[in-house]
């Protein structure tokens, strides 16, 4: 049989717990300590580091209740050890080294980013040999190929300031939208014309791309919004929210979904697995429906529930690991808040 893989993710303002064997979720627990921060704007390290604190223990039962396990039947910890916020790290981290220590069972400290690609396996199963990862979320915006997901991961690009998500909230605070701004522009982008401005398109001049074919950017577009909302206030002219969300929604899904593509006609890959929790965003999806299918492209989304931060994406990396036979992680594993892509385990 194959191994069971407990999965600990801690990254952010999620406390996630799943249990993972094979490809088969057998439970995914997460709590969330998103509303403490809602009233600040942004996330809160401290606030979220206590938060995790406060649920690690009783997410973890609910996690082994639910699959009808107990952690004697463990066989393997996983846990996210970064990228992420140092505290918020450090208090997953720690405990999962604990359980491994007290259980006897072998540690996995996994990358949390490529962990929203790997989750897809629980959903889609295993992964074609080369696949392509587009990492979308408020923390992230990353393309990566995926040659083995257990093993080998080239990140062939990253945006160069804000996350797609971030940049969305931005906009949504411009708009004066509650926060998180990111789904409220989706909803207003439906009713708007994409056409009616046309937002500056990053990183995508042909100069831009000899050194960024698959980088991006998204802090020049918020200000050219910005600017453009500035612009109309100051004639005294009425804002057409709907249209600039439309047209600034247009802008980020265009250039995602053109670079993505180009990444897998240059890498002769077919198969495109969007994670994290960006990938809710409708000009997205629309869009790279559309154009893969054009292009002959399989795109696999995830529920949503697996694109937001999770245990199971843990669970499922620890355990794409666990059972190419990688060795496990030493007791005295760090964190690292700016883990690189292309360490898988460490
Ligand atoms: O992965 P996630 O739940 O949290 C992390 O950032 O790790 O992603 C949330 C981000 C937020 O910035 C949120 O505003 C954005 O994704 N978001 C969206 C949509 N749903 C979530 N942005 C645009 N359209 C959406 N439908
Ligand atoms: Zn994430």
């Amino acid at each position: 049989m194959e191994p069971l893989i407990l999965g600990i993710e801690s990254t952010c303002d999620e406390t996630g717990a799943a249990l993972v064997r094979g490809t088969e979720l057998l439970a995914d627990v997460v709590a969330s300590s998103m509303d403490e921060h809602a009233r600040f704007g942004g996330i809160v390290p401290e606030v979220a580091s206590r938060a995790h604190l406060e649920a690690f223990v009783p997410t973890v039962e609910e996690a082994l209740n639910r699959a009808g396990a107990s952690l004697a039947d463990v066989d393997g910890i996983a846990v996210a050890s970064g990228p992420g916020l140092v505290g918020s790290l450090t208090v997953g981290v720690s405990a999962a080294k604990a359980l491994a220590l007290a259980l006897g069972k072998p540690l996995y400290g996994v990358n949390h980013v490529i962990g929203h690609a790997a989750v897809d396996e629980l959903v889609h199963g295993p992964m074609p040999e080369r696949t392509m990862a587009l990492v979308v979320s408020g923390g992230h915006t990353s393309l990566l190929l995926v040659n083995d997901i257990a093993t080998d991961v080239v990140e062939l690009g990253h945006t160069l300031d804000d996350a797609a998500g971030e940049a969305f909230d931005k906009v949504g605070r411009l708009l004066n939208l509650p926060y998180p701004g990111g789904p409220h522009v989706d909803r207003l982008a439906r009713e708007g014309d994409p056409e009616a401005i046309p937002f500056p398109r990053a990183l995508t001049s042909a100069k831009a791309m000899q050194k960024h074919a698959y980088d991006f950017s998204f802090s020049g577009l918020k200000t050219a919004v910005a600017r453009w909302i500035e612009a109309r206030e100051e004639a005294g002219q009425e804002i057409p929210v709907a249209d600039v969300a439309a047209s600034f929604a247009a802008a980020v899904a265009e250039v995602l979904v053109d670079k993505t593509i180009a990444a897998c006609r240059a890498h002769d890959v077919d198969t495109l697995v969007i994670g994290g929790g960006f990938s809710a965003n409708s000009q997205l999806r629309e869009l790279a429906t559309e154009r893969c299918a054009q292009a002959g492209i399989d795109v696999r989304i995830p529920p949503i529930r697996y694109c937001t931060d999770n245990g199971a994406m843990i669970a499922a990396l620890g355990s794409a690991v666990a059972r190419r036979g990688v060795a496990p992680s030493l007791l005295d594993i760090g964190v690292d808040s700016s883990m690189p892509l292309s360490t898988i385990t460490v």
